[in-house]
């Protein structure tokens, strides 16, 4: 018979908590008043045949009372502190510093670390055992009287577990989980109404409201993380392991750590699982472990000198929007890419936003010059949340996708994808070619970019972070931090790497910048004429006077023509390419971001000379000796001709020799060729 008493307590409290609800909540009288009160008669006098399985922390005796005119003051017997913020790890060192400074020399000092959450701090009293009395924390000294709306969180006890004392003051944390802010959001804007920022907000609003029932809806929660009390307890762990005693709620992700380095150990380990953690937060608390050191260091105004709050950084943060530029992905879908103002979003700096596709744009309604909300989660590339309209610029126009895009190739024209928020390029093959250009430019002949190989250029184009040359050097660490496999290290080799590859040489920006035609050779053959780009762009970069099919040489390429090396079909290759309008562009795009080094061929020892290498060197390799060679003044070649002044001749030389000699060209041995170079 028991048992069925039991099961039908149960089923009881479950009903009659549905139907409170129903009706004080939901404003849906589902059953008349002499329903509900037969039922909770039921209940009393089975709890009274029972009296063990009377529940003082049942839900039936959580909500109590009428919505409150306003909340009454309580002036709090120990004052509710704040806490002091370290925003890094050489502020919680700093931090250490000072208080060992404070304390008697040789204290070991051993630290307590726990999860800071973003809710509102709360003092619980209980008297006796019972929960009494529960107030905000106000200015500290003086809070507001929120009991019946603490009564109403299930994770706070109405009774505690005994043994406990006769008085005990508990302090903790309202608030409410991730999925509850996301629920409540997701009603208010079908709603039309505003949404929360934080979970923060949630909590604080749902706890002053004056009737307890509609805070009883908010699904809120409360985490313990501290007592005062008459117990003889030594450290701050003790108090917690107390708290889970008397039957509260301690947040499991917690330590004890012997130095200041297992706690930032444990500030790392919680960093990673911060983004899925179901509430919300913003640090960790720091403290010294030892009670009694918290009392010789004590407190500074309104915070306490034995308690730190280390903060993570901000994952949202507001910047302008410099453009948008759209970059032709792998298989030639389009990806508009917002090129941002840099702004410090999660602890590194980033320039650059996925957009998506073209309806995320019109649903934003991002434009150039909007100021924007931008958040970063986890791993990935940050997101553009929203716009700040009341930021915008007078001028702006909506954002118009274009109808053509250059690098689709051909005439680059672009279509929808069939069902699909995507445009792509109606040319299939584009994307293979600009890779295989990218490939090329921080190749080792090129720009020499350490730390790029082919894998990570297929990232940046495909996630949409470079579309040009120029781009890459307008990466910021935030931006790499963020691609996939990418940790702190390999983040920061990239963008040192990047930073270095800004000073080039001016054969090295030739070859770079794939000119149909001009390999090593030839670029060398220019920068030697020409000295600098800027002087290289003059003379073959006015416009064509007759740019018919079948026409001669223009003059440009006449002037390129009278160096020797270079023949009629390569000069023509060079003019053309220094005289579309895109190549332009995007080379006055990137010399603004590199500086070139002029080249320095007159007075050289070697200048003007001509040099062809064959077999293997002892004491250095062929392209060494090149740029030994080069930078003396002279020329490297790869074949013997009339021009031949020298050919160097290593171990197993090849056939060069036999031409060489034909030719009359004169041949150095190793030795005579170090002879000249070191002369
Ligand atoms: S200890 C001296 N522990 O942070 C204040 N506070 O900035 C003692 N908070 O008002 C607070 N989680 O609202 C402490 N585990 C935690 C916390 C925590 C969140 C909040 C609390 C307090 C504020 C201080």
């Amino acid at each position: 018979m028991e048992k069925q008493d039991k099961k039908r307590i149960k089923k009881l409290r479950k009903e009659i908590a549905k139907f409170r609800r129903a009706y004080h909540v939901e404003n849906r009288p589902d059953i008349t008043d002499d329903v509900y009160e037969s039922l909770a008669r039921e209940l009393k006098a089975l709890l009274e045949k029972y009296p063990e399985l009377d529940d003082p922390n049942a839900p039936e005796n959580r909500v109590a009372g009428k919505p409150l005119d306003k909340f009454i003051k309580v002036k709090h017997k120990v004052r509710m502190l704040s806490l002091n913020d370290a925003f890094s790890y050489q502020e919680l060192y700093d931090w250490e510093k000072r208080i060992k400074k404070l304390l008697p020399k040789g204290s070991s000092l051993n630290y307590f670390c726990e999860v800071k959450f973003d809710g509102l701090a709360v003092s619980l009293i209980y008297l006796n055992g019972k929960f009494t009395q529960g107030a905000t924390r106000g200015d500290g000294l003086v809070g507001e009287d929120i009991t019946q709306n603490l009564r109403t969180i299930n994770s706070i006890p109405l009774s505690l577990h005994a043994p406990f004392p006769k008085y005990i003051e508990i302090r903790g944390e309202a608030l409410v989980s991730k999925k509850t802010l996301e629920k409540l959001n997701l009603e208010n804007k079908k709603e039309g109404k505003s949404l929360f920022a934080n979970t923060r907000n949630v909590a604080a609003g749902s706890l002053r409201q004056l009737d307890p029932w509609l805070a009883a809806e908010r699904k809120l929660d409360f985490f313990a993380y501290d007592l005062y009390d008459s117990l003889a307890l030594e450290t701050h762990s003790e108090k917690h392991e107390m708290l889970r005693k008397l039957g509260f709620q301690v947040e499991k992700m917690e330590a004890k750590c012997e130095n200041l380095e297992k706690s930032i150990t444990f500030i790392k380990k919680f960093e990673k699982v911060r983004p899925n953690f179901p509430f919300g937060t913003d640090g960790i608390v720091v403290s010294l472990d030892d009670l009694k050191l918290q009392e010789v260091l004590g407190a500074v105004g309104k915070a306490p000198r034995f308690m730190v709050a280390f903060k993570y950084p901000a994952e949202r943060a507001t910047t302008v929007i410099k453009g948008i530029i759209v970059n032709v992905g792998r298989t030639g879908v389009l990806t508009p890419v917002a090129h941002l103002r840099p702004v410090l979003v999660a602890g590194s700096t980033v320039s650059r936003a996925t957009l998506h596709n073209e309806d995320e744009i019109k649903r934003l309604d991002v434009r150039v010059g909007d100021t924007v909300i931008l958040q970063k989660a986890g791993d990935v590339i940050p997101d553009i949340v929203s716009v700040v309209t009341e930021l915008r610029p007078a001028k702006s126009k909506p954002y118009v996708f274009p109808t053509t895009v250059s690098q689709c190739g051909g005439d680059g024209r672009i279509e929808r994808i069939p069902g699909q928020a995507a445009w792509r390029c109606v040319s299939k093959d584009s994307f293979e070619q600009q890779k295989r250009k990218f490939h090329h430019f921080v190749s080792k002949k090129a720009f020499d970019i350490n730390d790029c190989g082919p894998k990570v250029v297929d990232v940046l184009l495909k996630e949409g972070l470079v579309s040009e040359y120029a781009d890459i050097f307008t990466l910021k660490m935030g931006d790499l931090l963020a691609l996939p496999r990418f940790a702190e290290k390999s983040a920061e080799n990239l963008f040192n790497a990047i930073q270095k590859a800004r000073q080039v040489s001016l054969p090295r920006l030739l070859v770079g910048l794939s000119i149909p035609q001009v390999g090593e050779e030839t670029a060398i053959l220019l920068a030697q004429n020409f000295k600098t780009i800027e002087e290289l762009r003059r003379k073959v970069g006015e416009p064509i006077p007759t740019p018919t099919p079948g026409r001669d040489v223009g003059a440009e390429a006449s002037a390129l023509e009278k160096i020797s090396g270079i023949g009629p079909i390569v000069a023509q290759s060079v003019v053309d390419f220094f005289n579309i309008k895109e190549n332009k562009k995007m080379l006055d795009n990137l010399l603004r971001e590199i500086s070139v080094e002029h080249m320095e061929t007159s007075g050289g020892k070697l200048s003007g000379k001509i040099f062809v290498l064959t077999g293997t060197l002892k004491s250095m390799s062929r392209d060494e000796a090149k740029e030994k060679i080069r930078g003396l003044g002279g020329s490297a070649s790869e074949s013997v001709s009339k021009e031949t002044d020298y050919l160097v001749v290593g171990e197993s030389a090849g056939s060069k020799y036999k031409k060489a000699e034909e030719l009359g060209v004169a041949i150095l041995t190793e030795e005579e060729f170090l002879k000249i170079l070191t002369k």
